[in-house]
């Protein structure tokens, strides 16, 4: 038994996300996971909501709460919808928990004590009225350029110009609006990356087997430019992790918090801390999936994400973890995605636009969603939802190839046999050739998901679903019953068998749909088919069934327009 640990990135906290990001990362980690679980193999399935930083500051103030309340309230939403699409994390966790801090604290401890880490005193904006210095986006000003009154001290809203702070004409504080404003001597710490610039890429060049998007990101900031630079990993804001080194106070670093992109990747590590400690185990049960000494030297990890985190995860996490000089397991394989874009533009959460993961529940069960998203995942490229694509893919796919296979079916052999399993005849050289189309069909399914080819894998899938509708138009029981019922009932034997083995096959990609048809079925048997042939003798005649409510329902013109131009601008 293979062991697998999985990650997704992590969602920011600030806001419900979007089927782009849905796509990206927790998705198809799903899938991944899922399908891993379902030939047997362990699997440890983390992701958790990233809470720190600016943007978690601004949105709980836009929202009137204070941040931890903010953050508290936002998971539970995030968690609530996660679950809603399906998504089987083992723990959702966060970025804030008492486990992340701890482990940040000691790893940048561990990283001080390894020569990795420059104090630098830089100049930074003070405000006397707030007592605290103020990241460039807490302060707001005219704009140099374009005279806009509210720009902020990293761009001009208005006319989109980068801005330095000192830029600003009548610069004011964000927070409290105070002009009382002065510049600073702070220190911040720097992760020394470029150090490790060597030891990085020779790891990368090891790394064969990666998507080219993923290598290509990597070796680009490898590369260019001076190469690898040392980053900040320091910031003067109020919530965050305390910037210490293992448990000791850091001279000088008195009300700082660490930048939030140090804290995030730590806390796949962490999580695996939050998911034993909400599970009564003890740390060797998490350690065995993150410490090579401890046993994760048998561990495959697999990390998914879209293409703008590929830096971070290639580079940036590995540069902490390797820099520590302690056993921690690094990731064995990157899948990365392009962009989902919507209907002839950007998804866009700052301006809504789009559909949002909750939104996408309210009109229609999460499988019609998944089955499209995995089946046009980004993968080679940006892809694109429309909703003329959503409706024919669901219509066609789901409702006529899978579900119409479901009912017609069932429906068949309960007027003419009844609710069970009909006896009499045997297999025979049409069924020999189906199971041996389906063999090779299903060994392809499965060379596609191990390869994390999520495209492949669904076009595999529905190949699958193909070849049972096919089966079922030549053979005709319908026809056969007149002259020979007992060839009739070992054809709607054999086609009872695949709805059982079309649920398991497709778990991964539609569970909800793959669940109700096991219940229909009367079965719990969702044993994976190693064997074809076994697989569609699991029912003996006899065995009962119930016809299933409609699987999938048709979307039709009328739906779709009415969401077209619901999801055409801003969100209410
Ligand atoms: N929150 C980030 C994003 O949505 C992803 C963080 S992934 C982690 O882009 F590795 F940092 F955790
Ligand atoms: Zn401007």
């Amino acid at each position: 038994m293979a062991r697998h640990l999985i990650t997704s990135a992590i969602p920011y906290i600030n806001g419900i996300k979007h089927l782009g990001n849905l796509v990206g990362s927790q998705l198809p980690a799903d899938l991944f996971a899922r399908f891993q679980r379902s030939r047997g193999n362990e699997v440890l399935f983390l992701c958790a909501t990233d809470e720190h930083g600016t943007p978690a500051e601004l949105a709980a103030a836009k929202a009137g709460k204070p941040v931890a309340e903010y953050c508290a309230e936002m998971h539970a939403v995030q968690a609530e919808i996660a679950k809603g699409f399906g998504l089987s994390f083992d723990h959702f966790g966060r970025s804030s928990s008492p486990q992340n801090h701890t482990l940040t604290q000691h790893l940048a401890g561990k990283l001080y004590e390894a020569g990795l880490i420059e104090e630098v005193t830089e100049k930074q904006v003070y405000s006397n009225a707030d007592k605290r210095f103020l990241p460039d986006r807490y302060i707001e000003g005219t704009c140099p350029n374009c005279g806009y009154d509210k720009a902020r001290g990293d761009q001009c809203e208005n006319c989109t110009k980068q801005l330095d702070p000192t830029d600003l004409i009548d610069p004011r504080s964000a927070i409290s609006g105070s002009t009382d404003l002065e510049v600073r001597e702070t220190k911040h710490l720097f992760l020394r990356q470029s150090q490790m610039r060597e030891r990085l890429s020779a790891w990368i060049d090891t790394k064969t087997d990666w998507p080219i998007l993923t290598t290509s990101i990597a070796r680009k900031w490898l590369n260019d430019g001076d190469g690898l630079q040392d980053r900040g990993i320091t910031r003067d804001l109020d919530w965050g992790i305390p910037v210490k080194r293992g448990t000791e106070d850091w001279p000088g670093m008195e009300g700082k918090v660490f930048y939030v992109w140090f804290d995030a990747p730590i806390e796949y590590i962490a999580c695996a801390g939050e998911w034993a400690e909400a599970n009564g185990l003890d740390d060797a049960a998490w350690e065995r999936w993150w410490r090579t000494e401890r046993g994760a030297d048998d561990v495959r990890y697999t990390q998914f994400m879209g293409k703008d985190n590929v830096p971070f995860h290639t580079l940036g996490f590995p540069a902490t973890i390797m820099g520590s000089g302690e056993d921690w397991k690094l990731v064995d394989y990157i899948k990365s995605f392009n962009y989902l874009n919507y209907d002839g533009g950007q998804f866009s959460t700052s301006q809504g636009r789009g559909v949002f993961m909750d939104q996408a529940l309210e009109i229609l069960p999460a499988d019609y969603w998944r089955w499209w998203l995995l089946s046009h995942a980004p993968e080679s490229s940006d892809s694109e939802f429309t909703w003329e694509n959503f409706q024919a893919s669901v219509n066609k796919d789901l409702a006529d190839v899978l579900g119409n296979f479901v009912s017609r079916v069932t429906k068949f052999c309960r007027s003419k046999f009844g609710e069970e399993v009909p006896a009499g005849g045997a297999y025979g050289p049409d069924e020999a050739a189906l199971i041996e189309r389906l063999n090779t069909r299903v060994r392809e399914y499965e060379g596609h998901m191990d390869a994390m080819e999520v495209r492949k894998s669904a076009a595999a899938l529905r190949a699958i679903w193909v070849e049972g509708n096919e089966y079922l138009q030549n053979a005709a029981p319908w026809s056969t019953f007149k002259d020979n019922p007992e060839q009739a009932a070992m054809q709607i034997r054999l086609a009872l068998n695949l709805i059982r083995f079309y649920a398991v096959l497709s778990t991964p990609f539609i569970p909800d749909a793959a669940a109700s048809m096991l219940a229909a079925m009367h079965t719990e048997d969702d044993s994976w088919p190693d064997d074809i042939g076994a697989a569609l003798e699991t029912f003996a005649p006899g065995h009962a069934f119930t016809v299933p409510e409609v699987l999938f329902s048709k979307i039709t013109d009328e739906a779709r327009e009415d969401w077209q131009s619901r999801f055409s601008g801003q969100r209410s």
